[in-house]
């Protein structure tokens, strides 16, 4: 017989108890908050064609390029699906395909979502190759009100789960001409220093040029940070307007944010306004949150063009820089010990009685002994516990501890809720 594997595979992790409880919090709280400034939920299929990424994010992206999962199905070819790298295209798709979209063409709407995705990366620290996206997409809309929004919904989502020490970057990168602007100004200025660039970004000059500044390696790093780059040089008239526009609403609300012309963002169907979200406890990849506006995806994909911003935020990488303030308590109130067998019936009454109070309470399910299971009821933290055996069987009653102050006294059976009740 072979061995099954019982690690999880490479890139991909079990999620337990607290670290689960943890990205339980993040998501109620960033319900409450998308809910209070207008989103509802989509819920898109973790399977897709390859083709939406390719005509979203780009052929030359390193998503498409390198890391989709692909799922070929026998015999058919030309249709290949992938499990998701990213949210954004998927939702554009449903946003076209809908009713919403058909009957009321250009409509707006607030969107937003939970759930996994899938990148063949390398995995190192920060890096998975299934993790957790939680965000949004407004669809629908060119105004710079609605840019500043969005941002400053990111900035209030890390501020009710006690986020600090977080940097908001933004840039705009303009409309379809103004990204071919930047592209050839980008191309003119690495032309003489292409000798000094990494073996990745020499091709990516040629591929991808926008994605020699993310590079992480130093020596790229700096040489970036060195190119005399200014948004004037490239930016038309009405995609600089509407830049100033944002930062002088973002401005109004005081939502601080860094100016940032290197943020260029390596998906293809960005335009104007970008953002990232970074932090330094995340080490080598500290963005916990990234976005922008991808005016020209809608036609991309088919449709007629409406503008549209969203972001999203990396779960686990929200979990890593959220303090313990996560670490739930145990919501359990009582432990009941159980001395035999016939108390363990009785025991199991009780036990679905105080469920149906909605008391939270635990079992022993173990077979232990009365000294293991009051270990068990110290270790849970629980607030009372309640013992049952031959004699309180006999009389109809339970014995009753209070944890906190150690006193332990006998209770008809009838007020055991009422008392429990009363304790907690
Ligand atoms: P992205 O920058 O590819 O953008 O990912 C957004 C966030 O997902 C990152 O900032 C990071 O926190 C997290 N993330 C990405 N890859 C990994 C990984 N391999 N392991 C762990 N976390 C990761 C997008 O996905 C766009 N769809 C965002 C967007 C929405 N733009 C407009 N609307």
């Amino acid at each position: 017989m072979t061995i099954i594997r019982l690690e999880s595979v490479r890139g991909t992790k079990d999620i337990l108890f607290e670290e689960a409880e943890v990205l339980r919090d993040i998501e109620s709280k960033a319900q409450e908050i998308f809910t209070t400034y207008g989103y509802r939920q989509i819920r898109t299929p973790i399977l897709e064609s390859r083709d939406l990424f390719i005509r979203s994010l780009g052929n030359e992206t390193e998503i498409v390029g390198k890391q989709m999962f692909e799922l070929k199905r026998r015999g058919d070819d030309n249709d290949v699906l992938v499990l998701r790298p990213e949210a954004t295209a998927g939702i554009v798709r449903a946003y076209l395909a809908s009713s919403l979209y058909r009957k009321r063409k250009k409509s707006f709407i607030k969107l937003y979502y939970i759930g996994p995705m899938f990148r063949a990366e390398r995995p190192q620290r920060g890096r998975l190759r299934q993790f957790h996206q939680i965000g949004i997409e407004a669809i629908g809309s060119d105004s710079a009100v609605l840019d500043a929004e969005v941002i400053s919904l990111a900035d209030s989502l890390l501020k009710a789960l006690s986020i600090s020490g977080y940097t908001i970057k933004i840039n705009s990168l303009g409309c379809l001409k103004d990204k071919k602007r930047l592209s050839d100004e980008l191309r003119r200025l690495l032309e003489d220093k292409l000798s000094l660039l990494c073996a990745d970004c020499r091709d990516r000059y040629n591929r991808n040029v926008f994605r020699v500044l993310d590079c992480k390696n130093d020596a790229c790093k700096n040489i970036v940070v060195k190119l005399k780059l200014s948004r004037k040089n490239y930016l038309c008239k009405g995609c600089l307007e509407h830049f100033e526009s944002v930062l002088d609403n973002l401005k109004s609300i005081g939502t601080k944010c860094q100016e940032d012309v290197y943020l260029a963002r390596g998906l293809d169907y960005y335009t104007r306004t970008v953002f990232e979200v970074v932090h330094p406890a995340l080490g080598a990849q500290d963005a916990l949150c990234a976005g922008g506006r991808y005016d020209n995806l809608t036609e991309q994909l088919g449709g007629e063009p409406v503008g549209a911003i969203g972001f999203a935020f990396g779960m686990e990488r929200l979990a890593s820089v959220k303090d313990s303030l996560s670490i739930a308590p145990s919501k359990n109130s009582v432990y009941i010990i159980t001395l035999d067998k016939k108390a363990e019936r009785e025991g199991f009454v009780l036990l679905h009685q105080l469920r149906e109070n909605n008391i939270p309470c635990e079992f022993n399910f173990e077979d232990k002994s009365l000294k293991a299971q009051m270990r068990s009821a110290n270790n849970l933290g629980v607030k009372s516990v309640i013992l049952l055996g031959e004699d309180e069987l006999k009389n109809n009653t339970v014995s009753f501890k209070n944890m906190r102050d150690g006193v332990q006294e006998t209770i008809k059976r009838e007020q055991i809720i009422d008392k429990v009740k009363n304790i907690t």
